[in-house]
C-alpha cells in the first residue's frame, strides 16, 4: 500500500465555533441583548423564529464541550469572546467580571487539556447600545471595538497565543447592511460600504493594542473567500467574474494588505450609484494605512466557489451563482457547491497576489442534517468525505507551496446557523437540541485520527 499523504509536522488541527451559536444563557451574568438577539425577536428574519437564548448551552457545559475536544484530538479551539458579556451595553467604564471569568476559566480548561486556544474578538454579535448608536456604518464603532479588545487582550492576553479580530467582514457589512439577511438587517449600499470600511479600520487599530497586551503572539483576521470564475470564455462573463472577486474578496484583501480599495470597484460603485463620485465618503486620511497593519496570518474561511453568468450577476443573494446548477449530490444542504480544488486554487492565489506570511483554514465545511440511526451512531459519510476532499486539497496546495499552517472544522458542533436556525447542521457532533445529548458523528471519529498523526487517512477509514 503506498504510504498515506501527510501533513507537515506542527499542522494544527482544529475545530472552531462562535459565542452566539454555541453559548445560550442569554441572560446569564450580566449579559446583555446583542443584535442578534434583537433580530431573532423580529418576525420574519429567523427560520422559525429560533435563536440563541438556549443553542447548544455550551455556556454551563464547557466542561464536557473539552471532553469531547478531547476526544477529537484536535490541538486548537477557536471560539469567538461575546462582546455583551464583557461590555453588556457596550459603553460601561468597567467590564463585566463574570464574563471575563467565563472566558478566562474555559482558556485554562483549554491549556489544561493540551488544546490551544485561539480567541475571535468579533463573531457578530454587538451589544444593542452600539447598533442603536449607529453600528458598524457609524466611525465611532471603531474605539468600541478597540476598547472591548483591549479589556479581553489585557485578560487573557498571557495565556492565549493566537487573535482574530474579526470574523468574515464580508458577511458583517454586506449581509448585515446590504441585503439585511442578518442582523442589523439593514439594506442600504452607503451603510454596508462604511460599516465594511469601519470593520477593517478597527482591525487595524487593534492590532497593536493586542500586540502590547499578549506580547508573543500571534495576530490575524478571518476573511470569507469566495473564488469566482467565468462561466464561458466571453468577455461579458469574465468581466462578471472580475467584479464579484472585487466585491466579495479584493474589497476587504486589499486593504488588509495595505493597498487603496480596488480602483475597478470603486469605478463600478460609482456607475452604480453606491457611492458618489467625488469618492468613498467614510475613507479618511491615514485609514488604508492603519487597516494594513502587517498581521502574522491570514484566517480565511472557505466554503464554496462562484460561476458567474453576465447576466445573472445578483449581490443581493448570499448563495455563489453556480451555472448550471449544482445537482443534489454537489451540494450541501445550505445550497453550495461542493468545490474543492477551488480551495487549492484560492490558497496558490493568496501566496501569489497578496505578502501572506501564513495562512490559517479557520472554517470550512458542511452542512448535512444527517442525526443518529437506531445504533445511535451518526454515520454523515458525506461530511467525512467533505472533509477529506477539502484537507486534501490542503496536501495539494501546501504542495504549491501556499504557506498553510492550520485547518480548523467548521463546527465542533451542530448550532445555531444564523437567519437559518437549527435546521442546517454544520457539526462534527451531533447536538439533540431537546436533551443537550451530544454524539461524535463519524466525521468526528474520523477527524480524530487525521489530527492524532497527521496523516490523511482514507475517508472510510472509522
Ligand atoms: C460562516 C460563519 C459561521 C457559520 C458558517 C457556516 O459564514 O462564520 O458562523 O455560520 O458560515
Amino acid at each position: 500500500m503506498p504510504d498515506l499523504p501527510r501533513f507537515p509536522d506542527g499542522f494544527c488541527f482544529g475545530v472552531a465555533t462562535s459565542s452566539y451559536q454555541i453559548e445560550g444563557a442569554h441572560d446569564v451574568d450580566g449579559r446583555l441583548p446583542s443584535i442578534w438577539d434583537t433580530f431573532c425577536r423580529t418576525p420574519g428574519k429567523v427560520v422559525n423564529m429560533e435563536n440563541g437564548d438556549v443553542a447548544c448551552d455550551h455556556y454551563h457545559r464547557w466542561r464536557e464541550d473539552i471532553e469531547l475536544m478531547k476526544k477529537m484530538n484536535v490541538g486548537a479551539y477557536r471560539f469567538s469572546v461575546a462582546w455583551p458579556r464583557i461590555l453588556p451595553t457596550g459603553f460601561e467604564s468597567e467590564p463585566n467580571a463574570a464574563g471575563l471569568d467565563w472566558y478566562d476559566r474555559l482558556v485554562d480548561a483549554l491549556l489544561e487539556a493540551g488544546i490551544t486556544p485561539w480567541a475571535t474578538l468579533y463573531h457578530w454579535d454587538l451589544p444593542q447600545p452600539l447598533q442603536d448608536m449607529g453600528g458598524w456604518p457609524d466611525r465611532r464603532i471603531v474605539d468600541h471595538f478597540v476598547r472591548f479588545a483591549d479589556i479581553v487582550s489585557r485578560r487573557l492576553g498571557d495565556r492565549v497565543g493566537h487573535w482574530i479580530t474579526h470574523n468574515e467582514p464580508w458577511v458583517v457589512s454586506m449581509l448585515g447592511y446590504m441585503n439585511g439577511e442578518h442582523a442589523p438587517g439593514h439594506k442600504d449600499w452607503g451603510e454596508a460600504l462604511a460599516a465594511a470600511h469601519h470593520v477593517m479600520l478597527s482591525h487595524g487599530r487593534a492590532v497593536p493594542v493586542i500586540r502590547a497586551n499578549s506580547p508573543g503572539s500571534q495576530v490575524g483576521i478571518t476573511l470569507n473567500l469566495c473564488p469566482a470564475y467565468a462561466a464561458s470564455p466571453s468577455e461579458a462573463d469574465a468581466d462578471a467574474s472580475r467584479h464579484f472577486d472585487g466585491f466579495f474578496n479584493r474589497w476587504f484583501l486589499d486593504p488588509c494588505y495595505g493597498r487603496p480599495y480596488p480602483a475597478d470597484m470603486v469605478k463600478d460603485y460609482q456607475a452604480l450609484g453606491r457611492v458618489p463620485a467625488e469618492g468613498l465618503p467614510f475613507l479618511e486620511a491615514g485609514d488604508i494605512e492603519e487597516m494594513g497593519v502587517e498581521t502574522d496570518f491570514l484566517g480565511i474561511n472557505f466554503y464554496s466557489r462562484a460561476i458567474l453568468r453576465s447576466d445573472k450577476v445578483d449581490e443581493a443573494d448570499n448563495a455563489p451563482r453556480t451555472i448550471p446548477d449544482p445537482t443534489d449530490d454537489q451540494k450541501t444542504d445550505m445550497g453550495w457547491e461542493i468545490a474543492p480544488d477551488s480551495l487549492r486554487r484560492l490558497l496558490v492565489r493568496l501566496d501569489r497576489d497578496y505578502p501572506v506570511k501564513q495562512i490559517i483554514i479557520t472554517e470550512n465545511g458542511a452542512a448535512w442534517a444527517t442525526g443518529p440511526d437506531d445504533d445511535g451512531r451518526v454515520r454523515d459519510v458525506r461530511r467525512r468525505d467533505y472533509f477529506h476532499s477539502h484537507l486534501s486539497s490542503c496536501l495539494d496546495a501546501i504542495e504549491e507551496g501556499a504557506p498553510l499552517t492550520g485547518y480548523f472544522g467548521w463546527s465542533f458542533m451542530d448550532n445555531f446557523e444564523w437567519a437559518l436556525g437549527y435546521g442546517k447542521r454544520f457539526g462534527l457532533i451531533y447536538v439533540d437540541y431537546e436533551t443537550q445529548q451530544r454524539t461524535l458523528k463519524d466525521s468526528a471519529l474520523w477527524y480524530a485520527r487525521v489530527a492524532s498523526d497527521g496523516v490523511l487517512h482514507p475517508s472510510e477509514s472509522v
